[in-house]
């Protein structure tokens, strides 16, 4: 807000200061006098909205801005709630610290953690990038469940400080990110204050935390990037990421191997496949084309260079959460304290996905006999802003430590969400956005 005022400010002072020079010499010395003020207010207004700014656009969803948003947290009550939720109540359960809880992939872990008696505590900034009333919705649902969400920024040192002051955490599920490839083009610094800035003060705050958590976080397919040996292994180079996203993915999983090295941190890392299902992000194409379906919209479909086909590892939500809470119990300790390493600790990347691709054209197709509506496809050559053409996740490597073993099939998993869309949307007045 503040800085819209000082542009309007901006705009109101000439941009050639010379134009205050008066006609008459008699009033010379305070009209310079005026001059050199207004010069030092001018720049002074230049220099503190350049620093202020951010470097590209000024949307109203500028991450920028959105942090200046101030949260209200802290107080006896408060601190209630947050001990209350982080109760653990299995035996042998761990007390985890959930960012971006209100996110799809972190409600259902959330609430996977709630329901088998484990301590759950959420954080969220609830930021606009898609209609936070979705957001809202889904912390209602995880309410109801006993988990509390925080609201506040992975980028609020003290917020978190306070948090592993009140709770002793064992675990951090970081899934708090900026996510979407398009969209960096738009919104660039987002991404660095979520993905890069967010990650490097939670691993701070985690660091210097005693007892040291065990972290699990979301990394993603597309570190893969430009490579075209498939399936993707973990072990197949990363270092031609195809958009800001991937970049700043693939710097985190650098960044986690740092904490690692130094301070004894232990550092989980999933490469998630295009996750689906009820409660998914509206900026996914199963998402948005279901809603364009419904509504009688052409939608876009890419395709690859010479009529290529584009394909998804898809997969769904639940086999994606079973990866999560299997990343968290097969965690080891971290092995620093005080923010001193005490010996080499455990540092993990793992591809999560389904391993069977499927072209985005049979997605429509099944899309269209679930909701039983004809899509009007107009065919689009693939941009060169981010996409990859294909993804397949080789999970051997996962099978092997984690027991993780995907079961839901594209067909199945849609008719979930689909199921899920259609009562959702249809009940009281909401509409997709
Ligand atoms: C948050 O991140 C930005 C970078 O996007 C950084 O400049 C700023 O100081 C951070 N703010 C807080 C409150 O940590
Ligand atoms: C999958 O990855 C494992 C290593 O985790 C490797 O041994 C195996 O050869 C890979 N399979 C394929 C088909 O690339």
């Amino acid at each position: 807000m503040s800085q819209l005022k000082q542009m309007s400010h901006l705009d109101n002072i000439p941009s050639t200061p010379g134009k205050f020079k008066m006609e008459k010499r008699l009033r010379w010395h305070s009209s310079l006098a005026k001059l050199t003020f207004w010069s030092f207010v001018f720049l002074g207004l230049i220099f503190i909205f350049f620093f202020l700014s951010p470097s590209s656009s000024s949307l109203p969803s500028d991450p920028s801005r959105r942090s200046l948003r101030t949260y209200s947290w802290g107080g006896p009550a408060w601190e209630k709630r947050v001990r209350s939720s982080a109760k653990v109540r299995a035996r042998n359960g761990i007390s985890v610290l959930v960012t971006g809880a209100a996110g799809f992939v972190g409600t259902h872990v959330s609430a996977a953690l709630k329901r088998r008696g484990d301590g759950v505590v959420g954080l969220d900034n609830f930021n606009d990038y898609y209609d936070p009333s979705l957001k809202r919705a889904r912390q209602a649902l995880l309410e109801r469940t006993g988990v509390f969400i925080v609201e506040g920024d992975i980028n609020d040192s003290e917020l978190l400080r306070k948090l592993f002051e009140v709770v002793a955490f064992t675990h951090v599920m970081h899934l708090a990110a900026q996510a979407g490839v398009r969209y960096a083009m738009e919104n660039p610094s987002s991404y660095v204050h979520s993905n890069i800035a967010g990650l490097v003060n939670l691993l701070e705050v985690c660091k210097s935390a005693n007892p040291q958590p065990a972290i699990v976080w979301a990394s993603s397919s597309s570190v893969y990037g430009l490579n075209t040996k498939v399936p993707f292994s973990e072990r197949d180079r990363t270092d031609q990421p195809a958009s800001l996203y991937a970049a700043t993915k693939k710097a985190g999983e650098e960044i986690a191997h740092t904490y690692n090295h130094i301070y004894g941190l232990s550092l989980t890392g999933l490469r998630f496949f295009t996750v689906y299902g009820p409660w998914g992000r509206p900026d996914m194409a199963y998402f948005f084309f279901t809603k364009d379906i419904l509504k009688g919209k052409s939608i876009r479909i890419f395709e690859a260079p010479n009529h290529g086909t584009v394909a998804r590892d898809f997969t769904y939500i639940d086999d994606i959460v079973k990866g999560c809470v299997a990343a968290l119990d097969t965690a080891e300790k971290s092995t620093g304290s005080g923010g001193k390493k005490k010996g080499p600790a455990q540092l993990r990347v793992f591809n999560l996905g389904n391993t069977s691709p499927v072209p985005v054209t049979d997605l429509v197709s099944i899309l269209e006999r679930l909701l039983k509506v004809k899509a009007k496809r107009t065919m689009m050559k693939m941009p060169r802003n981010g996409d990859v053409q294909f993804t397949h996740a080789n999970i051997s490597l996962a099978q092997r430590e984690l027991g993780y073993k995907p079961t839901t099939d594209l067909q199945t998993g849609l008719k979930k969400f689909v199921r899920w869309y259609i009562k959702y949307y249809s009940a009281g007045e909401k509409s997709a956005q």
